[in-house]
């Protein structure tokens, strides 16, 4: 398969297109989304919870995304990835923007990054694609600052927080992102955001009315019980492995592993 590109990202909001984006951190699993229809990887910050066990994503620093980050690339070269910039590394100035989007693209050889906020974050974002580096949005439940949001809450509940969700899109377009990601909005306000904008939208618990659609790996292939209610699990994997662990166990335990099948069984002149 062939790397998307970003016109063909920008194409899809007029062509009919519908593309896929999935978390992705580590060198195994990209070999298999590599041999996947899956167009796009995001190495987001999320890694803060599902990698390290954080119970959020400000805590991320740009090192840990770039590791993470080198790991995927590595053995994804037809896959488009979007470098995720961390809470605290874009925020202090359109230099820090710049500089830590600069070390994404070099380090990660990423195609692109992407950062949280609308209005607040149009400077950077336009700064960053005059300096030549294609910005991925992300708006609405923004996770860096779920604090401002009191938790994980689904967002544009309100008839003023829908019209000011559609400035937030409308400020980072005008800046120049060549997609948007939406997050944890009602499916009628992504819709409206949609028909209201020419940037196409990428979108995770925001309904079909969006060109790319977006889901964590962790939860769609179902290690953990819960998941959010946006997440479908597409394979259950936390209870095989569970079993597979407690397998391996028993059989240790009973004497039944490892047989000769699993054992080298060379004869060794003199001991037998
Ligand atoms: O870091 C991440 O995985 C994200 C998704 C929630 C879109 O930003």
């Amino acid at each position: 398969m062939r790397k998307i590109t970003v016109p063909e990202v920008r194409a899809t909001k007029t062509n009919g297109r519908k593309f896929t984006l999935i978390t992705c951190y580590d060198y195994t699993t990209v070999t298999i989304v590599e041999k996947s229809d899956i167009e796009m990887i995001l190495v987001g910050d999320s890694l803060g919870m599902t990698m390290l066990g954080y119970d959020g994503t400000v805590g991320v620093t740009p090192d840990d995304i770039i590791n993470y980050g080198k790991a995927v690339r590595r053995d994804a070269p037809t896959t488009f990835i979007i470098g995720d910039m961390p809470f605290g590394y874009y925020n202090e100035s359109i230099e820090q923007g710049i500089h830590t989007a600069n070390r994404f693209m070099r380090e990660i050889g990423c195609d692109c990054i992407k950062l949280e906020g609308g209005i607040r974050s149009a400077a950077v974002v336009k700064a960053i694609v005059d300096a030549g580096i294609p910005v991925c949005g992300h708006i609405g439940l923004t996770p860096q600052s779920s604090s401002n949001m009191g938790g994980f809450k689904v967002q544009g509940k309100s008839m003023d927080a829908v019209e000011a969700l559609l400035a937030d899109a409308k400020a980072i377009e005008a800046a120049g992102a060549f997609v948007i990601l939406i997050e944890g909005v009602p499916r009628s306000v992504c819709k409206y955001i949609r028909e209201n904008i020419n940037t196409p939208i990428i979108g995770i618990g925001a309904g079909s009315d969006c060109e790319g659609q977006c889901l964590i790996m962790h939860d769609m292939l179902g290690y953990t019980e819960w998941v959010p209610k946006f997440a479908k699990k597409y394979a259950n994997l936390g209870p095989q492995i569970l079993d597979a662990f407690n397998t391996f166990h028993q059989e240790v335990v009973d004497g039944a592993f490892p047989t000769p099948e699993y054992s080298y069984n060379t004869k060794v002149e003199g001991l037998e």
